[in-house]
C-alpha cells in the first residue's frame, strides 16, 4: 500500500494519546528517577544511562550523544520507519481513527482497524463459548480434572476464564458461522477453524480439550492453549500466530500479573500455563509464563517496565529441558545483564518439581523462601558446570575448569570477575585452603588469556614501546623498593584490567607473585628475586637494573602516588590505542550489509575505547601544579612556579 497522506486531526489526536514512556520502554530499559526516567541510550553505546524520558514533557533526550524528541521521532529514529508509519502504526495501536485526505486509502485503513476490533469480539465471544461449555454435561471430564486433578477452585477458574472445547468438527463452527453469522474467513483469521486439506469446508482447531484463553495487557482475548485430556499429542495445542497474537510477544497471565509486579518490585517467569494458574491460586501473583517459546528479549523488556529494581526469577522446571531454556533466556538478555539493567535470577525446585506439582505439598511462603533465596544467574550457571561432575577426575576437573573460564572471561566488570575467581577457586578446590589459592592464581591467568589482551604487537606504534618501557619500569621498581605501594600497584592493574606488556618485564611480574606467594607479606623482595634470577639468568638480565636505585628513581620513590597514576594511566592508554586500531580494522573488513550486527558491534567497541582515551587524557590533565606542589620533592623549586 503507498504511503496515504494522512489527515492533521488524525497526527494530532495520535500525538494526544501517545505515551512516550509506553513507547520508550519497549525498546529500552527505564528506571525512574524524580519526575523522570533514566536508561542507557538506544542511539550511540552507552556505558552510563544518558538517556533521559520526560513523561511530563512527553520528550526524550540523550546528554550524551543529543539524540532527543518526541514519541513519533523516537519511533521513526529506532526503527528507520517514515512518518506516516509511525503514526499509522499508533493510530492502530491507541485505536485512533484514521482520517487520510484520499478515500480510497481512507476505507483500507478503516478495514484493517476494524479486522483487529473484529477479532477481538470473536475471539471474546469464543471464550464466552468455552467458559459455558464447561458447566454442561460435555464438559465434566473437563471441571473434574480442573477441581480434582488439579485441585482449582470455581474461583480461580472463572479468574482465568478456564473453559471446554466440545469434541466434534464443527461444534464452534456451526456455533460462530452457522448461528452467529460471522465471516468463515474472520474465524479462521482469529485462529479458531481450519481449512480442510481435501475438499471444500472448515473443522475446528480445538477439539476436546481444556481450553485456557490467553489476553493482551488491556485483558481482551488473542488467543488460546488447549489441554488434551488425554494422551493425545500434542498435550498442549496454541492459537496459530494471527493478527492479535504474537507468541514472542505475549507474556501469559502479564495481565493479571504486572500489578503484583510492580507492588512487589520482582516478576516470577515460569515454563507453564498451570504453573501460573496455581501460583495465582495460592496467593503469588507476579507470575507469568513465556508461551512454549523462549523467553525474548521483548518479554523481558516488558517485565522490566513494572519492577523499580528490574528483579526477574526464572523459575523453569530443573530437568534438561527447563535448564536449556533457563539458558537460552540468560543468553537472550546477556547485554542487559552484563550492564546491571537486569537482577536476574534461577529458582531450581527441590526435586526437580515445577511450582504447580510443588505447590500441591508446600506452602506459599515455602515456596516465597525459596524465590527469596534463588541464586543469581552466575552463581546458578556456575552451579550447573558442577552438576553431576567428578572433580577428582582430572578430565572432568579440567572441563570444569574451562567451562568457569569461558563465563568469567565475559565478564566485563573486573571488580565482579575478581570476585569470581575467588569464588571458582572455591568450589573447585573443594575446601582445601591450599589448592584454593594456586587455583585462583591459574584461573584468573586463565581468565586473561581469555579476554583479548592487546598484547599483539601489531597494533603498537613504535613510539608505544619506550612508553610502556618507561611506565612499566616506574611501577615495577616502586613495587620492589616501597612496599607501602605494593597494594595500590596491584589494585590499580587489576582495576584497569591491565598486564606488562614487555616479555622481561611481564616475567619478572610473574616472579615476584610467585615469591610473594611462598612468602607473603615480604617486605624484602629483591633478595629472594635475585636468587630466582641466577636460575634464569638469560631471560633476566633485562630487569638487573630495576633492582639498583638512581638518583632519578631515588626521586620517583618519592611522590610514588603520581607515579604510579600516570604510569597506569600511560598503560591503559597505549591498550586503548591498540584496540581502537585493532577494531577499526576489523570494522574496515566488515561487509556492512552481510553482517550488520558485527559491523555495529565493532563500531562500539571503537567509540567505546575512543571514549575511554578521552576520559584518560582529561584525567591526566586534572594532574595540575596543585597537586605537584603538594609533593615534597617540589618543595625547593616552590619559588621558581609561579601560579598559574
Ligand atoms: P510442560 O510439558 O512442562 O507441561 O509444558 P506442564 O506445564 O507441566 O503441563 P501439565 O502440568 O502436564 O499440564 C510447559 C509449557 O510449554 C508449552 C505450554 O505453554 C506449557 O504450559 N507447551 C508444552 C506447548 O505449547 N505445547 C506442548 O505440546 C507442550
Ligand atoms: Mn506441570
Amino acid at each position: 500500500m503507498e504511503v496515504p497522506r494522512l489527515h492533521p486531526d488524525t497526527i494530532e489526536e495520535v500525538k494526544q494519546r501517545v505515551d512516550i514512556v509506553d513507547v520508550v520502554s519497549e525498546h529500552v530499559v527505564l528506571r525512574k528517577r524524580g519526575k523522570d526516567y533514566t536508561g542507557l541510550c538506544p542511539f550511540h553505546d552507552d556505558k552510563s544511562p544518558s538517556f533521559s524520558v520526560s513523561p511530563s514533557k512527553q520528550f526524550y533526550y540523550c546528554f550524551s550523544c543529543g539524540a532527543g524528541g518526541n514519541a513519533i521521532k523516537f519511533l521513526m529514529e529506532i526503527g528507520k520507519h517514515s512518518f506516516a508509519d509511525v503514526v499509522l502504526d499508533l493510530a492502530k495501536r491507541y485505536q485512533v481513527p484514521i482520517k487520510t485526505l484520499e478515500p480510497a486509502q481512507k476505507q483500507e485503513l478503516q478495514r484493517q482497524i476494524s479486522l483487529r476490533e473484529q477479532l477481538h469480539e470473536v475471539l471474546a465471544l469464543t471464550a464466552k463459548f468455552y467458559e459455558h461449555a464447561l458447566q454442561q454435561t460435555d464438559g465434566k471430564v473437563a471441571l473434574d480434572y480442573l477441581t480434582q486433578t488439579r485441585g482449582l477452585h470455581l474461583e480461580t477458574i472463572q479468574q482465568f476464564q478456564l473453559g471446554y472445547a466440545p469434541g466434534g468438527w464443527q461444534t464452534l463452527f456451526g456455533y460462530l458461522v452457522e448461528q452467529k453469522q460471522y465471516p468463515v474467513e474472520l474465524v479462521e483469521q482469529a485462529g479458531l477453524i481450519v481449512p480442510r486439506q481435501e475438499g471444500r469446508g472448515y473443522y475446528d482447531r480445538f477439539r476436546d480439550r481444556l481450553m485456557i484463553p490467553i489476553h493482551d495487557l488491556q485483558g481482551r482475548v488473542i488467543g488460546f492453549g488447549g489441554r488434551t485430556l488425554g494422551e493425545e499429542q500434542p498435550k498442549y495445542l496454541n492459537s496459530p500466530e494471527t493478527e492479535l497474537f504474537d507468541k514472542g510477544k505475549t507474556l501469559f497471565a502479564l495481565d493479571k500479573a504486572r500489578a503484583t509486579i510492580a507492588k512487589q518490585d520482582r516478576a516470577v517467569v515460569v515454563e507453564g500455563y498451570f504453573d501460573v494458574i496455581a501460583l495465582h491460586a495460592a496467593g503469588i501473583t507476579n507470575a507469568v509464563a513465556a508461551l512454549g517459546t523462549a523467553l525474548s528479549l521483548v518479554q523481558v523488556r516488558q517485565l522490566l517496565r513494572y519492577t523499580e529494581s528490574k528483579q526477574i526469577v526464572l523459575n523453569f522446571d530443573a530437568d534438561a529441558a527447563g535448564t536449556k531454556a533457563a539458558e537460552r533466556a540468560i543468553g537472550e538478555v546477556t547485554d542487559l545483564v552484563y550492564q546491571g539493567e537486569v537482577q536476574l535470577r534461577v529458582l531450581n525446585l527441590p526435586q526437580g518439581k515445577d511450582p504447580d506439582e510443588y505447590l500441591q505439598s508446600h506452602s506459599a511462603d515455602h515456596y516465597q523462601t525459596l524465590l527469596d533465596r534463588a541464586p543469581l544467574w552466575l552463581d546458578w550457571q556456575l552451579q550447573q558446570i558442577l552438576v553431576g561432575a567428578d572433580l577428582d577426575q582430572s578430565d572432568q576437573f579440567q572441563h570444569c575448569t574451562q567451562e568457569m573460564v569461558k563465563l568469567l572471561g565475559n565478564l566485563p566488570n573486573a571488580a565482579l570477575r575478581t570476585h569470581y575467581i575467588h569464588h571458582c577457586a572455591e568450589l573447585l578446590s573443594q575446601g582445601n585452603a591450599r589448592f584454593t589459592v594456586q587455583l585462583e592464581w591459574d584461573l584468573r591467568t586463565q581468565v586473561r588469556g581469555q579476554r583479548w589482551h592487546g598484547r599483539s604487537q601489531k597494533w603498537q606504534r613504535p613510539a608505544d614501546r619506550s612508553l610502556l618501557e618507561e611506565s612499566e619500569t616506574q611501577l615495577l621498581r616502586l613495587y620492589l623498593h616501597v612496599p607501602e605501594y605494593r597494594q595500590l600497584i596491584q589494585d590499580s592493574l587489576e582495576e584497569r584490567d591491565l598486564d606488562f606488556s614487555l616479555a622481561h618485564h611481564r616475567l619478572l611480574w610473574q616472579l615476584i607473585l610467585e615469591v610473594e606467594k611462598t612468602a607473603p607479606a615480604l617486605s624484602d623482595l629483591i633478595q629472594p628475586l635475585q636468587d630466582r634470577c641466577v636460575e634464569a639468568a638469560d631471560r633476566l638480565g633485562w630487569v638487573q637494573p630495576l633492582f639498583q636505585l638512581d638518583e632519578k628513581s631515588q626521586r620517583d620513590l618519592l611522590r610514588a602516588p603520581l607515579v604510579v597514576r600516570t604510569a597506569i594511566a600511560s598503560m591503559e592508554r597505549v591498550m586503548c590505542e591498540k584496540r581502537r586500531r585493532h577494531f577499526l580494522d576489523l570494522w574496515k573488513q566488515t561487509d556492512y550489509s552481510a553482517a550488520p550486527d558485527l559491523a555495529q558491534y565493532y563500531q562500539q567497541q571503537i567509540y567505546a575505547e575512543t571514549q575511554r582515551i578521552e576520559e584518560i587524557d582529561r584525567d591526566q590533565r586534572q594532574v595540575t601544579f596543585s597537586d605537584l606542589a603538594q609533593l615534597p620533592w617540589v618543595g625547593e623549586f616552590q619559588g621558581s612556579i609561579s601560579d598559574p
